[in-house]
């Protein structure tokens, strides 16, 4: 099946999808996203991305390309063209078309809007659930504001390169004092030796994850121990258990970190039971 889409007011076919070249998002990477998760043709945590969404276009004073009803309406006839029923949903707003100049557009430069979904294979992503994966730690290369979900990726990007090149899945970003902030494209997480689950605090040095927050429901619900604050590479080290969390992935439980085992080297229980109970607390659209 051809894949469909979205490009500012018309369903298209991917291959016959276009932005124009001098799109601001392709000259400077001067745009946003977000990536929700689709499931049985449903989007998950909609009201959270979307207010990030809105949150990252006020930041950089980008408009919005469309009302939330009408953007709505967009990721729905997207997933449905593509028969999403267990993928992801990605939304791309960009500052638009203009002559190419640093400083912004004239005001009347309307934003550019594009939208894709495709399918995840359900049983390849609970597989590497069940076995966990690897992650191999690098600087934090990125700008001081990554708090805005921004298209600007490079350093992610090189971070993935590194990881996968070294067998791993996902890199953890670690700052100038030793501490993990969070992953390339996930949050990080650890259990530490007495039973706490601990995250990096919300700031401009970490992207405020959805599904993080969706966790600490969780994990505020069945009354778990839990502290948001820094933790460095040594106590991830020695840490009882490590996961990471995203939209796409949901929780995935880390069982090694630079080619050393996490507590036993397996998946954790809380890790694990937080991916199995996740969906009871996130919401689902209709
Ligand atoms: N990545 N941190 C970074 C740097 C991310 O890119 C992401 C998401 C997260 C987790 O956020 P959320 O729980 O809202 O997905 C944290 C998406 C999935 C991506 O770029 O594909």
């Amino acid at each position: 099946m051809s894949r469909i889409a979205y490009v500012n007011g018309r369903y298209l076919p991917r291959n016959e999808a276009r932005v124009a070249v001098e799109d601001r998002g392709y000259q400077f990477a001067d745009g946003v996203y977000e990536v929700c998760e689709v499931r049985g043709g449903r989007v998950v945590d909609e009201r959270r991305h979307m207010a990030r969404l809105d949150r990252s276009l006020g930041e950089l004073r980008i408009a919005r390309p469309m009302s939330p009803a009408a953007l709505a309406i967009v990721l729905r006839e997207t997933i449905r063209r593509n028969r999403v029923r267990d993928g992801i949903v990605y939304v791309q707003v960009t500052r638009g078309v203009a002559r190419r100049d640093f400083a912004f557009p004239a005001d009347h430069t309307r934003p550019s809007l594009v939208v894709t979904a495709r399918s995840n294979d359900l049983e390849h992503l609970e597989q590497t659930a069940v076995e966990g994966i690897a992650v191999v730690t690098v600087p934090d290369i990125r700008w001081k504001r990554v708090d805005i979900k921004s298209v600007a990726l490079l350093p992610n990007v090189l971070a993935k390169q590194t990881a996968r090149e070294q067998g791993a899945r996902e890199a953890w970003l670690v700052d100038g004092e030793g501490r993990i902030t969070e992953g390339a494209s996930s949050n990080a997480w650890i259990v530490s030796r007495d039973g706490k689950l601990i995250t990096h605090p919300l700031g401009h040095d970490i992207l405020a994850g959805i599904t993080r927050s969706v966790v600490i429901d969780v994990i505020k619900a069945q009354g778990l121990a839990f502290e948001e604050r820094c933790f460095t590479v040594e106590e991830a080290y020695a840490a009882r258990e490590a996961f990471v969390t995203s939209a796409s992935q949901i929780v995935l439980p880390v069982v090694s970190i630079d080619g050393r085992p996490v507590g036993n080297g397996g998946p954790g229980l809380i890790a694990t039971a937080l991916r199995r109970d996740y969906h009871r607390h996130a919401e689902i659209s209709e």
